[in-house]
């Protein structure tokens, strides 16, 4: 039996015990859910009684040996997950916020320790991203990532095109599903998928790369439904998009909304799917699509992390620092249209 415990037990953190409930296959038939930490309670939910509000107990509890940690925001998250490793238990999270900026000094807690600091989750919801970009490509060289990294933006631009609903209802519906951060302004500024990028291009190109150091990050909020309109005139969607390219010994990023055609394979990504393409110097393109939000897709890819802890994972080498002139902007080479209406898009 593993014991672990779960730090905020909101829309990821409730999914794990739905999606640990319903496993049968070891080695996660062996957890058992032994505390979760909130300030709310659950009066009716069958774990009630193992709610808390007291960290240190969990802390202090030896038999705990992996913290989920799901409660969002940067504070108190990533004190009570150094806290976690540098007491000897790894630490699981679907929290981008703190891996994009402790990720290096938490990875660094868990060599020390002894520990793993997992993180499949933060990105790309319910695909295996994550992994695939650390185990699997290591005979290769990264040179593009490219995605749709955000649900809530692409289920609000499929919304506005297909039903013709405004950004704010579209949002409202996102909201009401669990695609949605605690503050939206961070999905619909390009937030979100700025730190899900800065996480993806630091495992692609060896760095920590800080969310701060991505030099465009624009978001959807100006585009209307008469953008939407005249870009299917022209035979396109307008999608988020996250680009990383390796360009001689710096990576160029940009996140912004394109005009992407019906050749892109982005062009059929729909609601809250995501996808993630990869392309290396041998490999060529490799294309990642899943769900990329909502509480049980990305609870089951918490749940991997903790399987692959109980497997015997250890912890992963650490990354470079970003030196400065690494990041610049991305786009140059980029064709831009102009819409009927006067609106410039990038094309991808
Ligand atoms: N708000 C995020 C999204 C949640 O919509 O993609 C998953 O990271």
């Amino acid at each position: 039996m593993t014991d672990i415990a779960i730090l905020g037990f909101g829309v990821v953190g409730s999914g794990i015990y739905t999606v640990l409930s319903k496993c049968r296959n070891a080695p996660l038939n062996g957890v058992n859910i032994k505390h979760i930490l909130d300030l709310r309670s659950f009066p009716a939910h069958p774990l009630a009684s193992k709610v808390t509000k007291d960290f240190d107990m969990i802390i202090a509890d030896e038999s705990v040996s992996v913290v989920v940690e799901t409660m969002g925001g940067v504070d108190p998250a990533y004190r009570f997950s150094l806290a976690a490793l540098n007491a000897g238990k790894s630490v699981v999270t679907s929290n981008k916020a703190v891996v994009d900026k402790h990720g290096a000094e938490l990875e660094q807690a868990a060599i020390d320790n002894g520990v793993c600091y997992l993180y499949e989750a933060s990105v790309g919801g319910g695909i295996p991203i994550i992994a695939p970009l650390r185990e699997c490509f290591t005979a290769d060289k990264i040179i593009r990532i490219a995605g749709i990294l955000n649900g809530t933006t692409n289920h609000i631009l499929t919304n506005m095109r297909a039903e013709g609903k405004t950004l704010k209802s579209a949002l409202d519906t996102a909201r009401a599903l669990g695609y949605a951060e605690a503050d939206p302004r961070s999905d619909l500024a390009g937030f979100d998928t700025a730190r899900k990028i800065a996480i993806l291009a630091g495992l692609a190109f060896d760095r920590y790369i800080p969310f701060e150091s991505i030099p465009v990050i624009e978001g959807i909020e100006d585009v209307t439904l008469e953008d939407i309109r005249l870009a299917e005139e022209l035979g396109c969607v307008i999608k988020l998009l996250a680009v990383a390219e390796k360009v001689g010994d710096h990576v160029e990023i940009c996140v912004a909304p394109f005009l992407v055609g019906t050749h892109s394979i982005f062009h059929a990504v729909n609601d809250v799917q995501n996808a993630i393409s990869v392309t290396g110097s041998v490999t060529g393109e490799v294309v990642f699509y899943g769900q990329g939000a909502g509480s049980l897709p990305t609870a089951a890819a918490v749940c991997g992390d903790i399987a692959r802890i109980i497997s015997g994972a250890s912890a992963l080498p650490l990354r470079r620092e970003c030196e400065p002139g690494f990041v610049l902007p991305y786009g140059g080479d980029y064709k831009r249209v102009t819409l009927a209406n006067g609106k410039i898009y990038r094309v991808f």
